[in-house]
């Protein structure tokens, strides 16, 4: 059989490709875009709750957020090592999206201006961030598949951490009511905003779809989110921000209205309340962080000619 059979009966039959087998460009390169902007969200998503670790109220919610933005930090580092599996070099991809060249989540370019956002980014955005990952962990890219796993498991305590936040906070006074109700009217559109553009306006969706890299469209995810949203927002008693938000008997699920896409395409073009300062502060990490990188380089230069000898 020829190469590009083999590689399409591999993906037909659900197996996973792995590094060493053969795969189209487009499929690569296709790969990597996506894996290395999911690994800069995972980084430049440490920021907006970077923010509150030296004010958290209690040592516990420190304890719960500090370890939190770790796993963060790791999870980056798991995708950066997929896309190396792929040939990319991550220093490079680290270039690219300093200079603005590679993209990350849009999400991360919103500012977290209350305690209460830190239980609403668990809660939702980690939520969101669930409904779109789960299904990865089935993504036809072996390495890509295996990092999901585990990424998942941490997203899941990521989730609860917040909505438990969220539950204390309700369960406290008016003010501290009003405050999660204030950051769910913020975050509960940019939220629905994570899962891409409508299908009809995706640019990628149906040749991911077809190399099994994603394994459901933007619209089938952003659906399932607001499904399983509703009942949580009820339970723990906050108004989702949106009117035309029904359940539709005929349909089985709840209808919904449509995020404002042109504040979407503004933001994901550089344009959001925070692209400049999210991207200007990881630029310094990177700058700040070259003498450790040298050090390394040194250390592992010194080993080698020692382990020569
Ligand atoms: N934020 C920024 N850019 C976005 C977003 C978003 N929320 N959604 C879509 N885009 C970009 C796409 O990257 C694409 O641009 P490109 O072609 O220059 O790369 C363009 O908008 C059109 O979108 P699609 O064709 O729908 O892109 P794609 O098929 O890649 O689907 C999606 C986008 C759903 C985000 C997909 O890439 C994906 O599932 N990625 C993995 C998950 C992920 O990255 N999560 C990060 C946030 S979660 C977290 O870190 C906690």
């Amino acid at each position: 059989m020829d190469l590009e059979a083999e590689f399409e009966r591999t993906v037909a039959a659900g197996q996973r490709v792995e590094p060493r087998d053969w795969m189209p460009d487009g499929y690569r390169k296709t790969l990597i875009r996506q894996i290395a902007q999911h690994a800069h969200s995972e980084i430049i998503g440490m920021q907006p709750e970077g923010n509150w670790i030296s004010r958290a109220p209690s040592l516990r919610r420190k304890a719960i957020l500090l370890a939190k933005v770790q796993d963060e930090a790791g999870h980056g580092l798991y995708l950066y090592a997929a896309t190396e599996t792929l040939g990319a070099d991550r220093g490079d991809l680290t270039e690219k999206l300093v200079s603005g060249r590679q993209k990350y989540s849009s999400i991360f370019n919103y500012p977290t201006l209350s305690y209460a956002d830190v239980g609403v980014i668990g809660w939702l955005v980690d939520g969101a961030a669930i409904c779109n990952q789960v299904p990865l962990c089935r993504t036809s890219y072996g390495p890509y598949a295996r990092a999901m796993i585990r990424i998942c498991k941490e997203e899941s305590f990521h989730q609860r951490q917040g909505y438990e936040l969220l539950m204390t906070m309700m369960g406290g006074t008016d003010a501290q009511r009003a405050m999660v109700q204030e950051s769910v009217d913020r975050f509960w559109w940019p939220s629905l905003m994570m899962f891409g553009p409508p299908d009809a306006e995706s640019a990628n969706t149906e040749r991911s779809m077809a190399w099994r890299i994603k394994r459901n469209t933007n619209d089938e995810l952003r659906q399932k989110f607001v499904d399983m949203t509703v009942p949580q927002a009820e339970k723990l008693g906050v108004t989702l921000p949106d009117p035309a938000l029904k359940w539709n008997p005929e349909r089985g699920h709840h209808d919904f209205g449509q995020p404002d896409w042109d504040e979407f395409w503004q933001v994901v073009g550089g344009n959001g309340p925070a692209n400049k300062q999210r991207v200007e502060h990881r630029r310094r990490a990177h700058e700040d962080g070259e003498w450790v990188r040298a050090a390394a380089e040194a250390h592992a230069a010194k080993r080698a000619v020692r382990e020569d000898v």
